[in-house]
C-alpha cells in the first residue's frame, strides 16, 4: 500500500492550522515550574463565564446524552428567531461553534476557480476555510488605522470573487466597520453576484449592538450571512454553539450541506437557556464597559504602546516602542502567569502587535502588574 499521506488529498499534505489564541494548555506546560494558574487574556470570551442557568438547565438535561440530538436544532432555531423578531426558523442555521460555519459556507459556495476576500488582518479561520474548500483567497489589506477600506473592497471585487469574508468589529483590531460602509460594500456585492460573509460574534460587547447589526437586513439583500456565537458574551465556549442568518435559500442550502447532528443536545439546551437569562447578560456587559475602562487608562500609561481604543471586549495594542517583540513580551508575562495573545500569525501584521482580553477587575490588575515588572527589563 502507498503511504497514506501520500493518497491523501493534495490540498491536505501541506495544510498548516490556523493559530489562535487560548492555547492555555501549551502555556501550562511551557511555563513550568509556574505553580499557580494562568490568566488567559489571550481569548476574548465573558469573564464571568455562562450564566447560572445554564448550568442548571445542562443538569436538569444529563438524561438526554444517551439520545440523539435534533439534527436540525429545530427548537433553537425557533427561539433564536423569537429573540430577533421579524425572523423565522429557516433564516436561521446552528454550527458547532461559529467556526463550523464559516467552513460550511466556504465549501457550500465556492466552485472551481471562484475566489474569496478576506481583510488583512482579520480572523485566521476564514483563509483557512477557503483553503480547505480547495479555493483561494485574494487579502485585501486594511486602511488608515485598521480601519476597513469600503473602497477598497469594492475596487478588489473582480470577476472571480463570490464570498466576502468581514468582521465587524474585527479580530484583532477590535475595531467596528461604519454601518455606511458595510451596506455599500453589501450592495455593491448584490449587483455583482457576490455573497457577503459577516462575522459579527463580537458586535453584542458594543453598545446598541441591536442596531449597528445587520441580522434584519437578511430579507433585503438575499447575498447576507450574519454570523454569531455562544462562544463570547454568553461563555459557553467549550460548548461550540453558534448560528447564521441569512435568506431562507441560503439557509436552505446550507442546512443540506451540512453534517447530521451537529450541535450535541447539551449545547442546545445551554444556548435556550443562555438567551432567556438577560440579567446576566447585562451584569456581564456591564462589568466589560468597566474594566474596558479601567485598562484603557492603565494600558495608556505604558509607553512604549499605541493602544486602540476598542469597540469589542479586547485591546489591539501596536508594541514596536516597547523594546520587545510580541513573542518576547508573551513569553516574559507568561513567567507572571498572564497569557496574551502575539499576533504576528495575522495576515497583514509584523512581529509588533498584541491583544488582550479584557477580564475581572482581579485578574486586570494581574496583568497590569506583570506587564509593568516585564516592561522593566528589556529584551
Ligand atoms: C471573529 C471570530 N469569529 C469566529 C470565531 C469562532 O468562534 P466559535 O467557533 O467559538 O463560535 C472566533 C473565535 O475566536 C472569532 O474570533
Amino acid at each position: 500500500m502507498k503511504s497514506a499521506s501520500k493518497m491523501a488529498s493534495l490540498r491536505f499534505r501541506n495544510f498548516k492550522p490556523c493559530v489562535h489564541g487560548a492555547d492555555v494548555f501549551e502555556a501550562k506546560a511551557k511555563a513550568g515550574l509556574i505553580s499557580n494558574e494562568i490568566s488567559d487574556f489571550s481569548s476574548s470570551v465573558n469573564p464571568l463565564g455562562a450564566s447560572v442557568k445554564v448550568l442548571e438547565a445542562i443538569k436538569e438535561n444529563l438524561g438526554l446524552i444517551s439520545r440523539y440530538p435534533d439534527s436540525n436544532s429545530t427548537i433553537l432555531r425557533e427561539t433564536i428567531a423569537r429573540h430577533y423578531g421579524s425572523l423565522s426558523k429557516e433564516n436561521i442555521i446552528i454550527g458547532n461553534g461559529s467556526t463550523e460555519l464559516i467552513y460550511l459556507f466556504a465549501e457550500a459556495f465556492l466552485q472551481r476557480g471562484n475566489i474569496a476576500l478576506v481583510g488583512a488582518p482579520s480572523f485566521g479561520e476564514y483563509e483557512k476555510a477557503v483553503l480547505r474548500a480547495g479555493k483561494k483567497v485574494k487579502y485585501v489589506r486594511l486602511g488608515k488605522d485598521f480601519l476597513l477600506d469600503s473602497d477598497l473592497v469594492i475596487s478588489n471585487m473582480g470577476e472571480k470573487v463570490k464570498i466576502i469574508f468581514l468582521c465587524n468589529p474585527n479580530n484583532p483590531t477590535s475595531l467596528l466597520t461604519k454601518t455606511e460602509d458595510l451596506l455599500k460594500i453589501v450592495e455593491n456585492a448584490f449587483e455583482k453576484d457576490v455573497l457577503v460573509f459577516l462575522d459579527e460574534d463580537f458586535l453584542e460587547f458594543v453598545d446598541e449592538s441591536s442596531k449597528l447589526s445587520l441580522i434584519n437586513r437578511v430579507e433585503e439583500f438575499p447575498n447576507l450571512f450574519v454570523l454569531r456565537s455562544f462562544t463570547k458574551l454568553h461563555g459557553l465556549t467549550g460548548l461550540r454553539v453558534g448560528y447564521g442568518v441569512a435568506s431562507k435559500e441560503i439557509v436552505e442550502i446550507l442546512v443540506k450541506a451540512k453534517i447530521p447532528w451537529n450541535l450535541n443536545c447539551l449545547g442546545q439546551i445551554a444556548a435556550m437557556a443562555a438567551l432567556s437569562d438577560e440579567e446576566h447578560l447585562r451584569k456581564s456587559l456591564a462589568l466589560v464597559k468597566e474594566e474596558k475602562s479601567f485598562l484603557m487608562r492603565e494600558l495608556e500609561k505604558f509607553e512604549g504602546f499605541k493602544v486602540y481604543p476598542p469597540d469589542a471586549n479586547f485591546f489591539f495594542i501596536d508594541i514596536h516602542n516597547c523594546g520587545f517583540s510580541a513573542a518576547q513580551l508573551k513569553e516574559k508575562l507568561l513567567t507572571y502567569g498572564v497569557l496574551i495573545r502575539d499576533c504576528s500569525s495575522f495576515a497583514g501584521l509584523d512581529k509588533y502587535y498584541i491583544r488582550i482580553a479584557v477580564k475581572t477587575r482581579s485578574e486586570n490588575e494581574k496583568l497590569i502588574g506583570a506587564l509593568k515588572k516585564s516592561l522593566q527589563t528589556k529584551a
